[in-house]
């Protein structure tokens, strides 16, 4: 695997792959490798000739400072999962060649007014501002996102739709442990007993998604949510939502969208994870 730090040459090596006709897919991540990164990376590679992985845990996409020193870290784990997985090339840049400005901001109004949008102020901001950069640098065929982080999927089709990147999107379906706990570089924060904890996300979302295909109200499977958090020590909640999985709008009814998906966000201890599932 060809392991690139600076820009220029990841540039000569991907136009001298384009001339020869071979289509490039990308796959953005920031590090700590799992399962659900390697399947965006099989994904990718039945998709195209080559396929780029970058590496950056951005520091201007983490609202907060704790969560940013805290995020794992293991280059030398990466390049041997990569290596083994068969990807073409690593983007690893340090922190001074993807300096982003401080000038421009990004929003998406009602996009970002629900969930991760408004529970982490400036992260989407800082995580279009990286992407943008990404497929500027890149220029990939095709870059691929997990389904975990669906609302900055939608942000970022909305970015390549109004700004015309010359890109395809394609979505992964979310990856798992035997026990439903959607894998997570943030899992790997956990201890063994908050690791069993951790579990009520997907649990949450199962039960609340069988209660409303039952026919529960959205109101009534929240308030369930929040007592079933509340019932344990060292958890907290901080949404359980149901939106439409176009806009994000939050839904009072499931039958006001066509797809709608479940949202959850909640702390396990210091840990804070997502994870979502469609009605
Ligand atoms: P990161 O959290 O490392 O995730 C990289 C990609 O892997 C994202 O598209 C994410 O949705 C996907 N992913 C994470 N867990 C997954 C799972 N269990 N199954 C399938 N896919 C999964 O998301 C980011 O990094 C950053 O915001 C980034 C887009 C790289 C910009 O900095």
């Amino acid at each position: 695997m060809h392991i690139f730090k600076e820009i220029e040459p990841l540039r000569a090596f991907l136009d001298e792959k384009r001339k020869s006709g071979l289509s490039i897919g990308l796959v953005p991540t920031m590090g700590a490798l799992h399962a659900g990164h390697l399947s965006l990376i099989e994904a990718s590679k039945r998709d195209n000739s080559i396929t780029i992985c970058s590496i950056f845990v951005n520091p201007i996409q983490f609202n907060n400072p704790k969560d940013f020193q805290a995020y794992p870290r293991f280059l030398e784990k990466d390049i041997a999962l990569l290596t083994q997985a068969g990807c073409s090339a690593l983007f690893c840049p340090e922190d001074y060649t993807m300096q982003t400005g401080a000038y421009l901001q990004v929003s998406f109004g009602d996009l970002e007014k629900s969930m991760e949008g408004s529970f982490r102020p400036g992260h989407f901001n800082g995580v279009v501002k990286v992407v943008a950069k990404l497929f500027h640098i890149v220029e990939p065929d095709t870059a691929y996102f997990g389904q975990k982080d669906w609302q900055q999927f939608v942000i970022i089709r909305t970015l390549v739709e109004e700004l015309k990147f010359n890109v395809k999107l394609s979505v992964v379906e979310t990856v798992r442990e035997a026990d439903g706990l959607a894998l997570s570089s943030r899992n790997q924060r956990l201890t063994d007993s908050q690791r069993k904890q951790a579990v009520v996300l997907s649990a949450t979302l199962n039960e609340s998604r069988q209660k409303l295909l039952a026919g529960d109200s959205i109101a009534g499977i929240k308030g369930l949510a929040r007592n079933k958090f509340e019932a344990q020590a060292g958890l907290a909640l901080e949404y359980l939502e149901v939106v439409n999985s176009e806009n994000l709008l939050p839904l009072k009814s499931v039958e006001e969208a066509d797809r709608p998906i479940l949202c959850i966000a909640a702390f396990v201890d210091e840990v804070r994870l997502i994870d979502n599932m469609f009605l």
